[in-house]
């Protein structure tokens, strides 16, 4: 309503409210390597594209005279308050979007009590990061160094910095093939950014010899992309983690039902479905397509959080009729932030959640826990 209203007087948005367009928009403002780093995906990015897809095939079916006029998209998920079923995806490395970076888009995600998942590659310190988010709610994405010492000082800092679940993202123990990087020298590119987390952290300085300066800022990224992940992990692993972090933990980057039953038998309390935005594995299944087999195998059990490819109100209704409890979103807040900062952020989530209110009420929703199959059909 404020927005149509706003325009009576003719102030109109400064961002369009089509959260589909701030990808061509932050194209004009960024430079072409940062926004190859954003938009870019796996290879021939056909999984990037197949998680857009996904959503068209699925139709929502309004009904009618329902009473919707008290509505309320509050959820809980591991633990945490949420005022609509959307939180905002780990995405690393934020100053490469705008000089604030996370500390921006902590702000703006506090103001809305919106849930940030925070980077292990943030640009800023976690511990800055939290300062910035006050009493905002905030979860912490580890990537699972090599060095276990390294991780354990990760989970000792996200704990004394108020981080209240842990999100483990698991598709990401190298970096995929991903030509828009590779093309534009991705990693000299980083050279000039750091990731403050590695850089500041007393393990990872104790292995390059001291605080990372000038002199040696090329050993020290060298260490990082030879310690950022860990290709020999397995299942068993996950005791390790599971003894170190006495709260809340979602897997991210299942798309298996064999695996989110294992992430149960694991202790794990949540999965999350995604497939990083399409930016490992090219040719991959969509995100949407692996989520129904997902919720069935492991619903009730653990929480069932989705991402990949959101952008839409009606997107969300879709993912929650298909099983999750909430959605993530990565690149649409990405884009805000790099138009706008702060306010770039805030206006993403404002549309979003105005979206998804009206597409709820107008299909005969109020509550998100009233989203399920029976809302939707399949396309034909
Ligand atoms: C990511 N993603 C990601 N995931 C993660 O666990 N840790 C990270 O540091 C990052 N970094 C990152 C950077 C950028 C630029 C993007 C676009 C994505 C993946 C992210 O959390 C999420 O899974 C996807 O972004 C979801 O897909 P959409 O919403 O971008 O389509």
């Amino acid at each position: 309503n404020e927005i149509y209203l706003n325009g009576l007087g003719d102030a109109l948005p400064a961002l369009p409210t089509d959260l589909t367009r701030l990808e061509e928009l932050a194209g004009a403002k960024l430079s072409a390597q940062a926004h190859g780093y954003v938009a870019g995906s796996a290879g021939s990015e056909a999984t990037a594209r197949a998680n857009r897809a996904a959503f068209d095939r699925w139709r929502i079916v309004p009904r009618m005279l329902r009473d919707v006029a008290d509505r309320d998209l509050s959820v809980e998920v591991l633990g945490t308050a949420m005022p609509s079923p959307v939180l905002l995806a780990p995405v690393g490395v934020q100053s490469i979007l705008h000089p604030d970076g996370e500390l921006a888009t902590a702000r703006a995600a506090a103001a809305a009590g919106v849930t940030q998942i925070v980077s292990t590659a943030a640009s800023y310190e976690i511990e800055k990061v939290a300062e910035a988010a006050g009493d905002g709610p905030r979860w912490y994405q580890l990537y699972w160094p090599k060095d276990r010492e390294l991780a354990a000082s990760f989970l000792a800092r996200a704990k004394a910095a108020g981080y209240s679940a842990l999100v483990v993202t698991l598709d990401t123990f190298t970096l995929a093939w991903r030509p828009r990087d590779l093309d534009q020298a991705y990693l000299p590119f980083l050279r000039g950014i750091g990731v403050a987390n590695y850089y500041t952290d007393p393990v990872f300085q104790r292995a390059v010899g001291g605080p990372v300066t000038e002199e040696n800022r090329d050993a020290a990224l060298l260490h990082w992309v030879a310690n950022f992940g860990n290709p020999s992990l397995t299942w068993d692993d996950l005791a390790w983690l599971r003894e170190r972090w006495d709260g809340p933990i979602a897997l991210k980057g299942i798309q298996h039902p064999d695996d989110a039953r294992k992430a149960v038998d694991a202790g794990m309390d949540g999965v999350i479905v995604s497939n990083h935005g399409g930016r490992q594995v090219d040719g991959a299944i969509a995100s949407l397509d692996a989520l129904p087999a997902v919720a069935d195998a492991v619903k009730g059990r653990a929480a069932v959080l989705f991402d990949s490819g959101i952008r839409t109100g009606s997107d969300v209704v879709k993912a929650l009729a298909l099983g999750a409890d909430a959605v993530l979103i990565g690149r649409a807040y990405a884009y805000g932030l790099a138009l706008g900062g702060e306010a770039g952020v805030r206006h993403v989530l404002r549309c979003l959640q105005a979206d998804l209110e009206l597409n709820m009420a107008l299909s005969g929703l109020t509550r998100p826990s009233e989203i399920d199959l029976d809302v939707l059909v399949r396309d034909r």
